[in-house]
Parts: C-alpha cells; sequence; structure tokens
C-alpha cells in the first residue's frame, strides 16, 4: 500500500482480540507511523512486541487520543460507550469492536465483502461499529446467495468458541478440562455452568422474549449489514468446548428458485469465502482448521428437501480473526486507502 502512514491506538490491546489485532496489523503490513497500546490501569508498564518493537502499555484515559488518526477499540462495551465519543472528539476514527454502537442508525455496521461502501458514514460520529463475530461469518457466506436468489429467511444455530468470551474464558475451559481428566474440583468463574465436556445454550444476556442478546444480535445486525429488513432471521447461540473457530448450522429460504449445486458454484468465487464441500472425501469446514485464518469456510452445502426453495449450510471461521480483528483491521484499510 503506497499510501499514507497512520497513527494508530489500540485500546484493549492486553485482550484476546486486542493480541489477534496487533497480529493482524503485522501480517498485513498496515501502513503504520505510530502505535499506541492501551489497557486498563492493571496493565499499564507492561511490555509487548510489535514488529519486534518492545512497546508499553499505557493505561487508556481521556487524554489517549491525541494525534492518533485510527483507534481500534476492544475493551468491552462499557469502555467503548464512554471513551468511543471522547475519541472520536479528540478527531480520530474509531473502528468498535463492542456491541455498543452498532445498532446506532448514525453508525455504519461494516462487513468488508458485503457493505464497504457504508464506511464512508463514519463521518456522522466519527465511530465505525465491527459486527458481533457469528453474524461476519454468516453475512459473509450468505451475501452472495441473498444478492442471486433473495434470501426470505434464516435458520441459524451457532456452536461458538469461548475465545469469545476473552482470555478469562480460555483459560476457564483448559483449567476445567485439566481438572475433569485428573478427577479434580471444577471452578466456575465466567460461565454459570461448566463448559468442559458440555455445551451452554446462553450467550450473552437473555432479554424479555426470551431469546439471548447474542440471538438478537444474528437477528438485527445481519439486516442492517445485508440493508435488508425484510428478511426473517432467528437464531439460537450455543457457547461449546473448543478454543478457536465458530461453526453454524444455516439453513436458508430464498424468494427463487434455488439448490446445492448452484450455491456451490457462486460460492466458490465469492469474496472471503473457501468452499470446503467433498463429504465423500470426509472433507467439511473444522473448526481447528479456519483457526489462524482470514477465510469464512463453507460446506456441507445441501437442498432443503422440506422446502420448495431452501438449503442447508455449515460456516466457519475463525472468530478472533476475520470475527473480530481481521474485520476491523480490514475496515482500517479502506478508512486508509480511500477516505484518508
Ligand atoms: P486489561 O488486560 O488491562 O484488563 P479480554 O476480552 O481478553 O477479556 O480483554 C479485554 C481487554 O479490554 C483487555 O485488554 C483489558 O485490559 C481491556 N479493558 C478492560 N476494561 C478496561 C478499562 N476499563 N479500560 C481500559 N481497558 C480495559
Amino acid at each position: 500500500m503506497g499510501q499514507k502512514k497512520i497513527n494508530i491506538a489500540l485500546a484493549g490491546a492486553t485482550g484476546a482480540v486486542g493480541d489477534q489485532m496487533i497480529t493482524c496489523l503485522e501480517e498485513r503490513e498496515f501502513p503504520i507511523k505510530s502505535i499506541k497500546l492501551l489497557a486498563s490501569r492493571r496493565s499499564a508498564g507492561r511490555k509487548l512486541n510489535f514488529n519486534g518493537q518492545s512497546i508499553e502499555v499505557e493505561e487508556l484515559t481521556e487524554n489517549s487520543f491525541k494525534g492518533i488518526d485510527i483507534a481500534l477499540f476492544s475493551a468491552g462495551g462499557s469502555t467503548s460507550k464512554k471513551f468511543a465519543p471522547i475519541a472520536a472528539k479528540s478527531g480520530c476514527i474509531v473502528i468498535d469492536n463492542s456491541s455498543a454502537w452498532r445498532m446506532d442508525p448514525a453508525v455504519p455496521l461494516v462487513v468488508p465483502e458485503v457493505n464497504p461502501q457504508a464506511i464512508a458514514d463514519y463521518t456522522n460520529k466519527g465511530i465505525i461499529a465491527n459486527p458481533n463475530c457469528s453474524t461476519i461469518q454468516m453475512v459473509v457466506a450468505l451475501f452472495p446467495i441473498h444478492k442471486q436468489f433473495k434470501i426470505k429467511r434464516i435458520v441459524v444455530s451457532t456452536y461458538q468458541a469461548v475465545s469469545g468470551t476473552g482470555k478469562k474464558a480460555i483459560a476457564e475451559l483448559f483449567d476445567q478440562t485439566r481438572a475433569m481428566i485428573n478427577f479434580l474440583d471444577i471452578k466456575k468463574n465466567v460461565y454459570p455452568h461448566r463448559i468442559a465436556f458440555n455445551c451452554l445454550p446462553h450467550i450473552d444476556q437473555f432479554e424479555e422474549n426470551g431469546y439471548t442478546k447474542e440471538e438478537m444480535k444474528m437477528v438485527n445486525e445481519t439486516r442492517k449489514i445485508m440493508e435488508d429488513d425484510t428478511i426473517g432471521i432467528t437464531a439460537t447461540t450455543v457457547r461449546v468446548p473448543v478454543f478457536f473457530s465458530h461453526s453454524e448450522a444455516v439453513n436458508v429460504e430464498t424468494v427463487k428458485p434455488v439448490s446445492a449445486a448452484r450455491v456451490q458454484d457462486l460460492l466458490k468465487n465469492a469474496p472471503g469465502v473457501k468452499l470446503v464441500d467433498d463429504p465423500s472425501n470426509n472433507l467439511y469446514p473444522l473448526a481447528i482448521d479456519a483457526a489462524g485464518h482470514d477465510l469464512t469456510f463453507v460446506g456441507r452445502i445441501r437442498d432443503d428437501e422440506s422446502l420448495e426453495n431452501g438449503i442447508n449450510l455449515w460456516i466457519v471461521a475463525d472468530n478472533i480473526r476475520k470475527g473480530a480483528a481481521t474485520n476491523a483491521v480490514q475496515i482500517a484499510e479502506l478508512l486508509a486507502q480511500q477516505y484518508l
């Protein structure tokens, strides 16, 4: 990229997503002029590596954003709610990974493979929202289908990795698994139930309608990103004892006639998608294969024999990379290339 070099701040640099944001910026050779690593007071003074340089973590404060062009936030919803407007007021553009700003009509919610044009609306509040991890991978796979066949309804069930809850949850699955196989007592801190060797149909808080916030994020964010409020969506989101990568079983009903063969053809060349669909050789997307990659893996594409125009798919992606850090850095790249 032969363009302007950018002053970057990373809020939540010591977290699971922050870690990966550092790696993504390095791997993609983002044109950086300077980088500021921010976290809570607990981490101030810690050193992190960026491109072989040791950089001291600073406490996130109201004065952290002077001279910054783009601030990547992944430090939780309440931190974003408070500090994103402060950062924007200091003149930088915030790309926020929390759910705090996603459904604000003035804030664009962007998946570069789907609605890169929405980035232009960053001027409204100086904030761009990075969508929910499960939603990102689903819309990357479904948007080409929507364009071609018009999606009427989506039924999705997720199998979500613990890394989506952050570093403490990764440690909890590890510790509980070790305790289980050593017949030791189990400790629960992050989740209300044991996650090791279990599945929890509970991600984020329950809402009045009986769905969880995570489920409603999938409904509302999908419509906003695909810019189509007519799509019917219903979701069941489940936490499973997997460290990295979310998997999703998705049933789609379309308005126009669709077939598994046509969808396979379409997804072969879709941006950000890797088709892995060769069941006769036991080839289908797996969490362990998607981990560490940026593509959304799609397979098990079948005609839904109970519907006139329906298909089933299995969609897998690394929730920390494409589901969070990579998507945010892709947005930053487009900002740097086209708007700054
Ligand atoms: P810290 O490590 O100092 O607590 P994860 O999602 O893995 O739990 O990480 C959350 C990230 O958000 C960490 O970098 C954490 O910093 C940061 N964070 C949490 N609360 C605050 C806060 N009040 N101010 C700044 N950073 C915060």
